[in-house]
C-alpha cells in the first residue's frame, strides 16, 4: 500500500491523532513573500489542518479522497491532485505550503520543480518537515517505517539545496525536530532559467 492508500483509510482518525500545525512558522514563511499572497495552496493539505492554522480560504490539494472529503467537510475549497502534476496554471500561485507531507512523496525534485512551476514571481514555498538527524526525528523515521510508509526525510541543509536546485532562493525560518524552509521564487528573468 502506498502512503496516500494509507492516508485515504486514515482520514476519519486524522484529526484526532494529530495537535492543529503550528501557526509561527507558516506565518514566517508567508512573510517572506515578496508580493500579496491572494491565492496560496496547501499541497498535500490532507484535511485542512495547515490551510486551517494559517488561512481558512487556502485550498487544499491532495491525492487522497478520503481526505479531501474531511477537509471539505470542514469548510476548505479542495482540489484532487498529485503534488507532481499539480492542477494549476503556471504562475498562478502566491504561496504554497507542504506541511508534513514531502517525507511521503517518493518524487521530491518533481513536486519542487511543481511548486517553482506555479508560483508567481516574488511567491513563497513553505515546507515543514521534520529532521532525521535529531533523537525524536530518528524515533519518528523508524516508526513511519515500522508502519509500512516509505517516508523519506531531508536534513533542513538538503531541503535548502533541493530547493535551491529547484530554482528558489531558500532559508531556513525555524530549526529543531519540526524545521521549515522557506523558498522565494526570485524574479521573472531569474524564473525564466529554470522549471
Ligand atoms: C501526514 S499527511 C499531512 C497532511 C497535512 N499537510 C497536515 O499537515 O496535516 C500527508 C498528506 O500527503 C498526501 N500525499 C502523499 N503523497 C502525495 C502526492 N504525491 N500528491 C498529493 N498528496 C500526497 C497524503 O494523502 C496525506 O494527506
Amino acid at each position: 500500500m502506498d502512503d496516500i492508500s494509507t492516508f485515504d483509510g486514515l482520514a476519519r482518525l486524522y484529526d484526532l491523532a494529530m495537535p492543529p500545525a503550528r501557526y509561527a512558522p507558516l506565518a514566517a514563511g508567508l512573510a517572506r513573500a515578496r508580493r500579496p499572497v491572494h491565492r496560496a495552496l496547501d499541497v498535500g493539505g490532507g484535511t485542512g489542518r495547515a490551510a486551517a492554522a494559517i488561512r481558512p480560504e487556502t485550498v487544499v490539494v491532495d491525492a487522497a479522497p478520503g481526505m479531501l472529503r474531511r477537509a471539505r467537510s470542514k469548510g476548505h475549497s479542495t482540489v484532487a491532485g498529485d503534488a507532481t502534476r499539480l492542477p494549476v496554471a503556471d504562475d498562478s500561485v502566491d504561496a504554497t505550503l507542504v506541511v508534513d507531507a514531502l517525507h511521503h512523496m517518493p518524487d521530491h525534485h518533481g513536486v519542487v520543480g511543481e511548486l517553482y512551476r506555479v508560483l508567481r514571481p516574488g511567491g513563497v514555498a513553505i515546507l515543514r518537515e521534520f529532521d532525521p538527524t535529531t533523537l525524536p526525528g530518528r524515533a519518528l523515521v523508524a516508526a513511519e517505517h515500522a508502519g509500512g510508509f516509505g517516508s523519506t526525510f531531508h536534513t533542513p541543509a538538503a531541503l535548502l539545496d533541493l530547493l535551491e536546485a529547484g530554482g528558489f532562493a531558500a532559508d531556513v525560518v525555524d530549526g529543531g525536530f519540526g524545521y521549515t524552509v522557506v523558498g522565494t521564487v526570485e524574479s521573472e528573468g531569474h524564473k525564466s532559467g529554470h522549471g
